[in-house]
């Protein structure tokens, strides 16, 4: 029999007691550690195979276990999205080139507990379309975690969101969204960055979720190449993407995945 807590609200999501937030702080960190650690290997002529090699160390070394080693039959331990891939890039044998951008987004499971997070990296010198890209895409996640707290809805965050990324006149990406999560991997609610304000389910304390915007510089669609994982902007304009796993407060929000190095946005603490 699988393990439950707490209760499910009316629209199926879970309200994780007070005690849990101590385990979701533990896989959290853990995530945003190895995170703040493969910065220093990220640098052009690496190759994302090797990065994922690192993460999977690292996991292992802690005692932990990845997420997505085995989840749906994907087979490493972290996704590696560079450029127009917009999310689910498969680590491989593809050198990083001067002035690429890469997501790189990891999760761990740590006492049942899962801890997922996602950041933006650049090999060598960062072109300034990207630093734009990034930078719109880093804020645009914390105008949707200040929307977090009891009494707020879903809408409220998706609306934050897609009104900041599309006011710098760029896209937020409509065919993947955030999730619930706990000691699941994915769970209710699909957490949208995009919509209205006051519609979907409302904040309550206890939840626990991703919000994880992929902002594109040109259109918003993507496609799915022969691999059945990457996804891609049909465009070929270059995504960037950030994720944060964050629990409902009494009054607002804790992040569980803030990073110990103060490295979450490429151009800070490194
Ligand atoms: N970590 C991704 C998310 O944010 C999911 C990756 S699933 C994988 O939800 F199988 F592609 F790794
Ligand atoms: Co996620
Ligand atoms: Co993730």
């Amino acid at each position: 029999m699988k393990e439950h807590r707490g209760r499910l609200t009316k629209d199926g999501i879970r309200i994780y007691e007070q005690a849990d937030f101590a385990g979701m702080h533990a896989a959290g960190a853990l995530a945003a550690r190895i995170l703040d650690t493969i910065a220093e290997h990220v640098f052009p002529g690496q190759t994302t195979g090797e990065l994922d090699r690192l993460i999977t160390q690292m996991v292992d070394e802690a005692g932990a276990t990845s997420a997505t080693i085995g989840y749906k039959g994907y087979q490493h331990a972290s996704c590696i999205s560079v450029n127009h891939v917009v999310c689910h890039g498969i680590p491989g044998d593809k050198r990083l080139k001067d002035g690429d951008i890469l997501n790189i987004d990891v999760t761990v499971i740590v006492d049942g507990w899962y801890g997922d997070t996602s950041r933006m990296y650049v090999a060598g010198r960062l072109p300034r379309k990207a630093e734009r890209l990034i930078q719109v895409t880093h804020d645009a996640l914390f105008k949707g975690i200040e929307m977090v707290k009891p009494g707020n809805t879903f809408g409220d965050i998706g609306h934050a969101i897609q009104a900041y990324v599309e006011s710098h006149r760029m896209s937020v990406v409509r065919d993947f969204c955030g999730h619930g999560l706990g000691r699941v991997f994915h769970a209710p609610p699909n957490v949208l960055h995009y919509g209205r304000p006051g519609t979907g389910a409302k904040l309550e304390e206890g939840m626990f979720f991703t919000i994880e915007p992929m902002v594109n510089l040109g259109r918003p669609e993507t496609k799915t190449l022969a691999d059945d994982w990457t996804a891609v902007t049909r465009d070929k304009s270059l995504s960037a993407q950030f994720e944060h796993s964050v629990g409902v407060t009494a009054d607002g929000v804790e992040i569980f995945t803030l990073s110990p190095g103060g490295k979450f946005h490429p151009t800070y603490g490194s």
